[in-house]
């Protein structure tokens, strides 16, 4: 079967590639942008030296920085009604997974019309809206390049996944020295994420030969520079191998999917806050060893990506290898447990039929190599809990 592939029809990857704004805005034709941000990073330079770029060139723009955290159906329908205001063409995103998916969904709403809740998955959405051309200032989604965006439904609290040709974004500038600014607990959990990402992508049901390669590419990248990204955050060719990291496991799990880590991930970052990353890496452990029966020679080929098991080594003890190194990076990098995050656990109990629900809705556990039942996923709540 052909494996169906979606990624931006023009990137510019590398070392100040910022720079290249104007001229891929003037390649596609785009003269009018809404820029679309958050306040930190409307504040922080980044976004000053991306508009000095457009007015070298004379493009006109405005910007929205509203965007929030875990964007919300709210900020979106905000940000839609900030684009209706003037004959915007396009949305230029800068910021990390938050910024780049509330354009997208601006995007969507506004050539569509209705609500967020009417296009989650497996819902189709009919239309592409104005071009998106994103620039992430995290290594972490991978949102640049991938098919999907993640809304918050203000009204129920769900985390909804929302995937279609129309999300994804046009062209991405994929510049790593935007994210030298990052702070320590935000390298860690943006990485730990685009780790996730590439792991999930290759064991997913739904990985092909051509999403495998990006996949193992951008875990090889990950696991071998997180740590140094995190200790020392000036240092460049941590940062350089983070940023393709995350770009190309984003180009990976946009066409092969993410699995169970994400689908019960969601609802964690939903109910209780915890910033999706970190989300991600309370839970890959645990799910890593209950789903590697069902596909072990894939896990151990993470294991060899990841450079923890020898190319030689059976598939039964690289598997052990990369389960240990998922528990160390976790100590390594201070994940914490959902229970010393703070997370009160009688509130945690009631909510996981729900949760456990939600993640099923998602459709994410479904391309699993071991797909859980509802009482399955309860249990691995309760024992990544702590
Ligand atoms: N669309 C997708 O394919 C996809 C994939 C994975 C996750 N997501 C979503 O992306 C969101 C998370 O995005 P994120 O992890 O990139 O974080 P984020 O966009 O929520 O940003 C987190 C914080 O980091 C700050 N920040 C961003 N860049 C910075 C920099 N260079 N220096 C200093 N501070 C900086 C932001 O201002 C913000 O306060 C979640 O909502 C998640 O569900 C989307
Ligand atoms: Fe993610």
């Amino acid at each position: 079967m052909a494996a169906m592939i979606t990624t931006p029809r023009l990137m510019a990857v590398g070392g100040g590639a910022l720079a290249e704004l104007a001229s891929i805005l003037g390649r596609l034709g785009l003269m009018k942008p809404l820029i679309v941000t958050d306040p930190y990073l409307a504040g922080s330079g980044h976004l000053e030296r991306a508009t000095g770029y457009l007015d070298r060139a004379g493009v006109v723009w405005k910007v929205f920085s509203d965007t929030v955290a875990d964007p919300t159906t709210a900020v979106v329908e905000t940000g839609v009604r900030c684009f209706g205001e003037s004959d915007f063409d396009s949305l230029v995103a800068i910021g990390g997974g938050s910024s780049i998916d509330t354009a997208k969904a601006m995007s969507v709403l506004t050539a569509n019309g209705g609500k967020m809740r009417d296009y989650k998955v497996p819902a189709e959405i009919p239309k592409a809206g104005p071009p998106v051309v994103a620039i992430p200032t995290t290594a972490g989604t991978g949102s640049e390049v991938t098919r999907f965006t993640v809304i918050t439904d203000s009204e129920t609290d769900e985390k909804m996944l929302i995937a279609g040709l129309a999300c994804c974004p046009v062209a991405a500038i994929v510049d790593y020295e935007l994210t030298l600014t990052m702070p320590l607990r935000l390298t860690a959990d943006t990485g730990l994420d685009s780790l996730t990402h590439a792991i999930e992508a290759y064991v997913s049901r739904r990985a092909s030969p051509f999403t495998d390669g990006l996949a193992k590419n951008a875990m090889g990248l990950i696991a071998r520079h997180i740590r140094a990204a995190c200790a020392a955050p000036d240092n460049r060719a941590a940062r350089e191998a983070m940023m393709l990291g995350a770009t190309t496991a984003g180009m990976a799990f946009s066409n092969a999917s993410v699995c169970l880590v994400h689908g019960m991930s969601r609802p964690i970052g939903a109910f209780f806050h915890v910033p999706h990353g970190l989300s991600n890496a309370m839970l890959l452990p645990e799910i890593t060893a209950f789903s590697a029966t069902a596909a072990l020679e894939r896990y151990a080929d993470c294991a060899r990506a990841m450079g923890v098991a020898e190319e030689g080594e059976g598939s039964q003890a690289a598997v052990a290898r990369l389960l240990d190194e998922l528990r160390r990076l976790n100590e390594d990098l201070a994940v914490p447990t959902p229970r010393a995050w703070g997370i009160d656990a009688a509130r945690y109990d009631d909510l996981l039929p729900v949760m456990a629900d939600q993640a099923l809705a998602s459709g994410s556990p479904a391309n699993n190599p071991r797909i859980p039942s509802s009482d399955e996923i309860i249990d691995l709540y309760r024992r990544a809990y702590g």
